[in-house]
């Protein structure tokens, strides 16, 4: 079963255990609008199932999706859960009655969504918060971090969290971070059309910290491009696999969390790390974001 390459392994710093650079990120399992239960259960167990048995130890989740569905099917689906498998869970959020998204950053809220991720985890200990601070709906924005970091930071000391992350954070925000605890992963939006973090990726390269885009394959639309188009049809793949190809070419320090509640779309996005790409291929690629006037050095 374990034959794809799974785009090679990444080692998050004051870890030992390495993960796949192709991992699976576990928020399109729940309902509608990432509200309630998911359109088919059992197809939603079959594609963590089966992203484990092909060798996906890395799931990106919250319990603020469903609110609660998708840790617990992860629960049902994988407890007792393999040996090297990470879950990063975030906080930050919780839902209202109506599926709004509402900020939650007090002491209460935090240590209550880390008590809510281990019960319905079904763990002792989380592996991996981020911290999402999103402030702005339309991305990062400045604003200090160290309040709920701080608690977060206590509840990592009070042995319930092991490792922290920040979500949705300017290079500002995450040099703020870092004086109050370790950071071993930052997770923003990012993909082959949507650069804004070219720069930002490149210093958590030098330091050895991940970079976790989220939407790598444009989110609730998928990306659409003549360029991918063409490439993906001389390389004999589809389009949002070679945007993944892309995405681990770009830096060694990006790991993979696409979304899918299809076990046929997840083989396909696990195949995405078997294909290499050229120089000239890549030069092409660059192009889409060129076009969109979104690289940023
Ligand atoms: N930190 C944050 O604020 C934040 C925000 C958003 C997301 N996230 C995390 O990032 C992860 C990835 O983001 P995402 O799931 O929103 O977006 P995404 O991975 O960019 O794209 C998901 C969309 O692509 C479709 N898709 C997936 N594989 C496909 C394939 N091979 N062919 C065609 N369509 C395909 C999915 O539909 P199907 O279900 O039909 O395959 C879904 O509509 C999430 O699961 C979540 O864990 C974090």
């Amino acid at each position: 079963m374990n034959t794809f390459k799974l785009g090679g392994q990444f080692t998050f710093p004051g870890t030992s255990s390495p993960v796949q650079r192709i991992g699976y990120g576990a928020m399109q399992l729940a309902g509608p609008g990432v509200f309630g239960p998911p359109k088919d259960h059992d197809a939603a167990l079959a594609v963590l199932r089966e992203a484990v048995a092909a060798g996906v130890n890395h799931i990106d989740t919250s319990d603020f999706y469903g609110p609660h569905v998708t840790n617990q099917l992860i629960r049902e689906a994988l407890h007792p859960y393999i040996d090297d498998l990470v879950i990063v869970t975030k906080l930050g959020a919780r839902r209202g009655k109506d599926g709004s998204w509402n900020k939650a950053f007090s002491r209460e809220e935090l240590t209550q969504a880390v008590h809510d991720n281990l019960r319905n985890l079904g763990l002792d200990v989380l592996e991996i918060v981020n911290l999402r601070a999103m402030f702005d709906v339309h991305g990062p924005a400045e604003g200090s971090i160290e309040a709920p970091l701080t608690i977060l930071a206590g509840l990592q000391q009070q042995g319930l969290i092991r490792h922290i992350g920040l979500s949705n954070v300017t290079p500002k925000q995450i040099e703020e971070g870092q004086r109050i605890a370790p950071i071993v992963c930052v997770q923003n939006l990012y993909n082959i059309s949507h650069r804004n973090d070219d720069g930002l990726i490149d210093s958590l390269a030098a330091q050895d910290i991940a970079y976790v885009p989220f939407f790598p394959l444009g989110g609730f639309t998928p990306l659409q491009s003549s360029i991918l188009s063409d490439v993906a049809d001389r390389l004999r793949a589809t389009p949002l696999q070679v945007a993944q190809a892309w995405l681990l070419h770009r830096s060694p320090n990006i790991l993979l969390i696409p979304g899918t509640s299809s076990v046929a779309h997840l083989r396909e996005n696990l195949a995405a790390g078997d294909l290499t790409l050229s120089t000239q291929t890549l030069a092409e690629l660059d192009g889409i974001a060129a076009a969109a006037g979104a690289v940023k050095h």
